[in-house]
């Protein structure tokens, strides 16, 4: 079994982070999202994985991933010079895939679930493919699967505006290699795409077996800004550890699971778990509450934070509170003198709630 996961993508419903930077290594408690994938597959025991990128996020998600040791596994970075849908880009990596049977595996995609379970039902039933699918309140945004009573997928439609179900496709999916088939044979979507959507409909027409499976655990799609800090609170509810590696004094006080990384103070604040900060932070009297993230390098002085991702090299002095904000790396937010001015300089795509 080998790996495909895909990382290429514009992330236009991520603008302004993604003008500088790939949406998959948006960093979720401080991990980009792209890791929780590579945990996962090499958790799996999957020794052999392919990794599409764009030509411009490619060196960034190179730079971050390197060959793959550190999960023990080894990387090959596929570059995909045009966006052109999810099929396309295991048109491009037929090279690497070869014959073998393959998870492909959406990079901004965060499951609850390990895949191992996925895996071994693939094996022990040995359909063409096997789909993941969740039930959601909106599905029209996602590819829709119609299953039969007995559990057959007999319909997959991608972001139908009438949605034969409430089950959407997850973006985690187990291939034979029949999908190259299938795939050859489809056109582009009406967003000018191969939809991996349609070449899995394709194997039904054509006497394939599709297999799905429901999924229970939570699973999150990080494109947006609200999806981001949903898998944040998330991933920090049920996989942060308490663990504290910095200094906090004595006029601060630490509650719940915190993890604060070394080289990072702690000074007159309270920090309201589940909280992750990273290293070489300095908080002095501020109020971190929970579900907060806190990169590298950053500083907050006098302010309060809550249920916020704020990346590495940030600065925030004298703000009453931040609540539900998605803050990039090296950015500065500060009150200033002249109370009720907005003093302002915001890259393209920001947003600014006041
Ligand atoms: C893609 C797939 C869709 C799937 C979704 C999961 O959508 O086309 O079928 O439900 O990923 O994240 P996209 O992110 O390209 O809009």
């Amino acid at each position: 079994m080998k790996a495909l996961i895909l990382s290429g993508g514009k992330g236009t419903r991520l603008r302004p982070l993604t003008y500088s930077g790939a949406k998959q290594l948006v960093p979720v408690a401080n991990k980009p999202v792209l890791f929780y994938c590579i945990d996962n597959i090499a958790g799996a025991g999957i020794k052999e994985v392919g990794i599409i990128i764009s030509p411009e996020t490619g060196q960034e998600i190179k730079d971050a991933v390197g060959d793959g040791s550190r999960w023990g596994v080894q990387v090959e970075h596929i570059i995909q010079e045009t966006p052109g849908g999810l099929a396309h880009a295991i048109k491009t990596a037929r090279t690497f895939l070869a014959d073998s049977p393959f998870v492909m595996y959406l990079g901004d995609n965060l499951i609850g679930d390990d895949i191992n379970r996925f895996i071994d039902e693939f094996n022990n039933k040995r359909p063409d493919a096997l789909i993941l699918l969740k039930e959601v309140d909106d599905p029209r945004q996602f590819g829709v699967a119609e299953v039969s009573k007995d559990g057959k997928v007999v319909r997959l439609v991608e972001k139908p505006e009438v949605p034969p179900s409430n089950l959407a496709l997850v973006g985690i999916y187990i291939f034979s290699a029949k999908i190259h088939r299938a795939i050859d044979r489809i056109k582009p979507s009406k967003r000018g795409e191969l939809e991996i959507t349609d070449a899995v409909q394709r194997l039904i027409e054509t006497g394939g077996r599709v297999e799905s499976f429901i999924i229970d655990s939570w699973w999150l799609d990080t494109g947006k800004k609200d999806d981001i800090l949903s898998a944040n609170a998330v991933v920090l509810d049920e996989w942060l550890k308490g663990d504290i590696k910095g200094k906090v004094d004595k006029q601060s006080r630490v509650l719940g699971r915190v993890s604060i990384g070394k080289g990072s103070v702690i000074k007159a604040s309270t920090v309201r778990g589940p909280v992750v900060i990273g290293e070489n932070t300095l908080i002095e009297d501020s109020f971190i509450g929970p579900h907060s993230s806190i990169g590298d390098n950053v500083k907050i002085a006098r302010s309060s934070v809550e249920h916020s991702v704020i990346m590495s090299e940030s600065e925030l002095t004298d703000i009453e509170r931040m609540d539900e904000c998605l803050i990039g790396r090296r950015v500065r937010v500060s009150k200033n003198s002249r109370h009720k001015a907005l003093k302002l300089m915001l890259g393209d795509d920001s947003v600014v709630e006041v």
